[in-house]
């Protein structure tokens, strides 16, 4: 087989850069190694940012998001049961979104169906081949057969664990990595949010964040420890240790339910660079992950696809590589703020330490940010995001 890009995973990086490409006539194939539904039950994070939804708009699969979403103006962040708002629209003028990964993986999965462009879901032992050369080529196995694909770039879209990353020579590659001591365990319920904004809960019990879907649907997390059994949380258990972490109205307001959902994530800071090989381009979670208290994984998975996708279209609608020759560095700039950000807002809201000293350097870095319109504005100025 012959396409023009190869793009190795189906998750939001990869369906998006195929969308977009798609839309400008570009061929593409994406081979995915699990199966559609399974990738469709992945319970991920819901906060996006103006760039993120102008994209998917781009990529013609913003409806239902524009629809279904919750524009949020502002986030409250509750310190030791004292809750405080932070305006993105006064200090910003921007607002962000509501509205999960789930969706939209589902909306481009059903606007990649209706363009009718080839995804090879369940493709086993996918390889990667001569990435330095003009003719880069991707090996896999479906169906019990043998395939091969010959094409010009490949974008490697597939998350952490997958095998583009491993797959260049390692003395060209350099890592950055924290891992946190913790995880979060995470809730999904059919039951009203505590709140109309989310809120971000520092306790001196430890950090919780009570979020959402819909007005029906909530999602609670709970800082936990890594070695944490799911087996040991039943949900009753999970509500007895979120109530005394938030403030009186909150717990008043908190309506509980049967879980959904739920599970548990760790807590990771990581960075590969650079992020082009060759022929080979990492986008997403592949190149880079954050923790999840700044909401930005998903976000920097489009910012990454948003430079991927204007170079490779440059490059064959108007035959310059500049945007492919620059791509590494301008996505990393973007990587590397939005790795700052949530490793400050983890470590400013987590309880990572018994050390009294750290408790008082987070409590003044929050009564700071509350304080000062400066701080604040630095604080929404990231959330919303960065510019490009
Ligand atoms: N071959 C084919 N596909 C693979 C392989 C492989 N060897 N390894 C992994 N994949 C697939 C995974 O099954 C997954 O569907 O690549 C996809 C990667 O998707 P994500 O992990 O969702 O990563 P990405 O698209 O970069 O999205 C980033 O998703 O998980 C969040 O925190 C993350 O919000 C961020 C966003
Ligand atoms: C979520 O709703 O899953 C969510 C929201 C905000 C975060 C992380 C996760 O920072």
């Amino acid at each position: 087989m012959r396409t023009q890009v190869v793009i190795i995973g189906a998750g939001p990086a990869g369906l998006l850069l195929g969308q977009l490409l798609c839309r400008h006539g570009i061929d593409n194939i994406i081979l995915e190694r699990h199966t559609g539904a399974y990738v469709l039950g992945r319970v991920r994070a819901g906060v996006i940012e103006q760039v993120t939804i102008g994209l998917l708009d781009e990529a013609g699969v913003g409806a239902r998001m524009h629809e279904d979403g919750l524009v949020h103006d502002g986030v409250q962040i509750c310190v030791d049961g004292v809750r405080h708002r932070i305006s993105f629209k006064e200090l910003t003028g921007k607002t962000v979104m509501v509205y999960g990964q789930t969706e939209i993986t589902k909306d481009l999965m059903d606007g990649r169906a209706a363009l009718g462009a080839p995804t090879v879901y369940a493709a086993q032992d996918v390889a990667l081949h001569d990435i330095f050369a003009d003719r880069p080529r991707v090996t896999y196995r479906a169906g019990g057969e043998a395939h091969e694909i010959v094409c010009d770039f490949i974008a490697g879209c597939d998350g952490f664990h997958g095998v583009s990353r491993t797959s260049v020579p390692p003395d060209t590659l350099t890592t950055h990595e924290r891992v946190y001591p913790l995880g979060w365990l995470g809730i999904l319920c059919d039951t009203p949010p505590v709140s109309e904004e989310l809120i971000y809960v520092r306790h001196r019990l430890g950090f919780a964040l009570c979020s959402m879907r819909s007005p029906r649907r909530s999602r609670y997390y709970l800082q936990c420890s890594l070695a944490e059994d799911i087996e040991a949380w039943p949900d009753e258990r999970f509500w007895q240790e979120l109530r005394p972490r938030l403030d009186e109205e909150a717990r008043h307001r908190l309506v509980t339910g049967p879980s959904i959902e739920k599970s548990i994530a760790p807590l990771r800071s990581f960075v590969a660079e650079p992020m082009r090989f060759g022929r080979l381009f990492l986008a997403g979670d592949a190149a880079h992950i954050v923790p999840p208290t700044g909401a930005k994984g998903l976000n920097l998975a489009a910012s990454d696809v948003r430079y991927l996708s204007r170079a490779l279209i440059e490059h064959y609608a108007e035959k310059s590589d500049a945007g492919l020759a620059h791509y590494s560095e301008r996505a990393l700039a973007r990587v590397w703020k939005a790795e700052r950000f949530s490793w400050w807002m983890t470590t400013t809201l987590h309880r990572l330490s018994d050390n009294p000293f750290d408790q008082k350097l987070q409590l003044a870095e929050l009564d700071y940010l509350f304080r000062s319109k400066a701080a604040a504005t630095v604080f929404a100025e990231n959330y919303v995001g960065l510019p490009y």
